[in-house]
């Protein structure tokens, strides 16, 4: 096979002419694309299901050749992906090859290619990185289809695009639609450990490791890349933020490039975690003190080594000093020290450093009403602000604590104004139900995304702040914390993965509405049938809401086993330690005192407007009182409602829409394969009795803390033994 010659041909100026289509149909001929299996529940939402026939006839003109405009390696998996989605869905082949100007032809290719192709064709002056633009125009007499972009990675993500469109019916005649990802970070964190569990990982072991090795066989982190491209995810990191030190070692670099080369195909880029003591723990050294230049060398080599291994690698996510883990203080340092020494040896190779704002002490004195965890990420990392270096990004965990089920957002957002910064969102349910409740946390994200910050007195939404548009950062975005493993359904549950396609479709459009999320989210899972999108995206849209009034309303956090498993009910857990998620409840009242007033003093992180919102009871929202305010049980609510009985209303109102679940999902018998109609409704039923046991729990709970009881008589009279 002459493929030199073919390349050869590619790079001349007959590139416009017809040789070019029948050199790109041999070449491809021999291509050896990533594998895409036969529909199963690894597909998730790329499960192409066959159309109705009407459907069908709707895309009858839809042409039946593909053109390629270079033999580039994701230009070849957007052909690939179009090839499989294209068959399985119309019944239809498609063939590499089409032959302009004769055929109509969907045309794949950058914007500099197109416009060797077609000089004339009016393209869009400027595209994102990423973006992509989707255009039927006439080249040479034929009717196209053209998936152009700026680089072959949005090649890729337009053929996607289109790949959703006919999976969802929509219409593509006159088709012109431009899209740009509206920040350079959307990237995935694992937490998977080298002994393949995962930390907070509830869909089996990981995909990625086994016994302390990468796993042989990398066909689900293969399938893992595609599903994160089809979303826009451009960046994965592969191991716990609770780092093991032998990541960094030479043999097992060489082992996580594997990892990268079952992701490049689908524009991937991994990362690694690392433990800040590696050069020390690993390295030899008797220091990691980042000031110290043995230090600095030692980093720049390794650096240096993983370049060597994996050219694309996208750079470290660093977790210091927190939660027992080592860093720069160890030294009397800073996170600026640490960050910067490590970010000046990435920058020549293009890497960047995320570096956490999770930062805490965890043996806080909770007998000390003026302790607070939630003030210390500000604490720690306003003050540096500025000091970090470009390629450094500060990760933030959406709200001050710890992905409870309410929070307020971090006050850090507004505090950064020349450091980059990434919003950390958790699409695995830690504290949200463990993906054994429903919980579609694409709402909560939507409202911690639009949270104005009033910086300087002006709007400053945390989406525009994370993504660097406000303070003009060259890079900042999005990251979510998946940790999908084995399980067929990745999440360990098939409604949860609405949680990991919103995730990348907010990361992608922050402003796409929960609304059009779960409707097309439901269209590529399931089907279109009214009933099914209506029952479908009312549920996971009303879930988010259910969970939190059983199990944690009024922000008092989500009142879990903290110190065990993060899912039952076990709100005593919470006082008498130095973990600080305190609830502050007595026999008085509840809630913890953030104010300036009187308080720990938190709301003064904010900015001035967001300070007025949150430091009166008279403004503060009802949702989270318990999280500013201290209040007596008998406190009367904006709602007219004591806080009591609130309590106990919700517990048992979260408990009954827990069980209409049940009946919800019943109404979906014969409008959804069978097997996982039966799947999800014992996984209903599993949950409405689970919420069951948390609403007499916490009502028992709080009825023996208060003495008060509820109006309603629904709560048996705490026993006197
Ligand atoms: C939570 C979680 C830990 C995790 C930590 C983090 O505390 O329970 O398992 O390591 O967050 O984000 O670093």
């Amino acid at each position: 096979m002459p493929t030199r010659f073919i390349r050869r041909v590619l790079r001349s100026p007959l590139l416009q002419g017809t040789l070019l289509w029948t050199a790109t149909a041999l070449l491809c001929a021999t291509a050896s694309p990533p594998g895409l299996d036969a529909e199963t529940e690894a597909d998730a939402w790329l499960r192409y299901s066959a159309l109705s026939q009407p459907a069908v006839k709707s895309y009858e003109r839809l042409p039946d050749k593909l053109v390629l405009l270079n033999d580039r390696l994701l230009t070849r998996t957007a052909e690939q992906e179009l090839i499989v989605g294209v068959s399985r869905m119309l019944s239809k082949p498609l063939h590499t090859g089409g032959a302009l100007p004769l055929e109509n032809s969907i045309v794949l290719g950058t914007l500099t290619d197109l416009h060797a192709l077609a000089p004339a064709l009016h393209t869009p002056e400027q595209l994102r990185a990423d973006g992509y633009w989707l255009k039927s125009a006439r080249i040479h007499e034929s009717e196209c289809l053209v998936i152009t972009a700026a680089t072959d990675r949005g090649v890729l993500y337009g053929a996607f695009a289109l790949l959703s469109k006919i999976a969802r019916g929509e219409n593509l005649i006159a088709l012109n639609e431009l899209q740009e990802p509206y920040a350079a970070i959307r990237w995935i964190n694992q937490w998977d450990n080298l002994d393949g569990s995962i930390e907070r990982g509830y869909g089996g072991p990981s995909i990625f490791f086994a016994d302390g090795k990468v796993r042989s066989d990398l066909t689900r982190a293969g399938q893992y890349a595609r599903l994160m491209a089809s979303i826009g995810i451009n960046g994965c990191t592969v191991n716990n933020v609770n780092a093991a030190p032998g990541v960094l070692e030479d043999s097992f670099i060489r082992e996580v490039s594997r990892i990268a080369d079952v992701f490049r195909p689908w524009g991937v880029q991994l990362s690694m975690s690392i433990d800040l003591s590696s050069p020390k723990s690993i390295g030899g050294l008797d220091t990691f003190d980042p000031l110290d230049p043995r230090v600095a060398d030692w980093w720049g080599k390794k650096i240096d080594q993983i370049y060597r291994q994996i050219p694309d690698f996208g750079g470290f996510v660093v977790k210091a000093d927190s939660e027992g883990r080592p860093g720069p203080s160890s030294y009397a340092r800073t996170p600026t020290d640490a960050a910067n020494v490590i970010a000046r040896a990435l920058k020549a190779h293009g890497g960047v450093v995320f570096y956490r704002a999770f930062v805490y002490n965890h043996h806080l004195d909770w007998r000390n009403l003026k302790n607070d965890r939630a003030t210390s990420a500000y604490e720690i990392f306003h003050p540096l602000d500025g000091a970090f270096d470009d390629n450094v990004i500060i990760q933030i965990k959406n709200g001050p604590i710890d992905f409870q089920v309410r929070e307020p957002v971090s006050p850090l957002f507004a505090g950064l104004h020349r450091t980059n910064q990434a919003v950390e969102l958790q699409i695995t349910q830690e504290y949200t139900g463990q993906q054994r409740h429903l919980c579609f946390l694409v709402p909560m994200w939507k409202e911690v995304m639009d949270f104005d910050m009033r910086v300087d007195g002006n709007t400053a939404a945390v989406k525009d702040l994370a993504a660097g548009r406000i303070f003009h950062r060259p890079t900042g975005g999005f990251v979510g914390i998946a940790n999908v493993g084995m399980d067929a359904n990745w999440l360990g549950s098939p409604l949860a993965m609405a949680n990991l396609y919103g995730f990348g479709r907010l990361a992608w459009d922050p402003s796409l509405s929960a609304d059009v999320i779960i409707d097309e989210w439901t269209r590529l899972v399931f089907n279109s049938d009214p009933l099914v999108i209506k029952t479908i995206s009312a549920m996971e849209l009303a879930s988010w809401h259910v969970y939190e009034s059983y199990t944690g309303p009024l922000g008092a956090g989500t009142l879990t086993n903290i110190l065990g498993n993060h899912y039952d009910p076990g709100p005593e857990s919470s006082e008498g330690n130095g973990w600080g998620q305190w609830h502050r409840a007595d026999h008085q009242g509840i809630g913890m005192d953030r104010t300036l007033a009187t308080g720990t003093g938190f709301i003064g992180q904010y900015p001035p407007e967001v300070q007025t919102l949150y430091e009166t009871l008279a403004r503060c929202p009802d949702n989270l009182l318990l999280f500013f305010h201290h209040v007596p049980f008998t406190y009367v609510l904006h709602s007219g409602k004591t806080v009591i009985q609130h309590i106990y209303d919700s517990h048992f109102d979260g408990a009954d829409r827990a069980r209409d679940f049940i009946l919800q999902w019943k109404m979906l018998a014969g409008h959804i394969d069978e097997e996982r109609h039966r799947d999800i409704l014992a996984r209903f039923e599993y949950q409405a009795a689970e919420a069951v046991v948390w609403r007499d729990s916490i009502a028992g709970w709080i009825y023996r803390l208060s003495g008060i009881a509820d109006q309603k008589q629904r709560v048996p009279a705490p026993r006197s033994d």
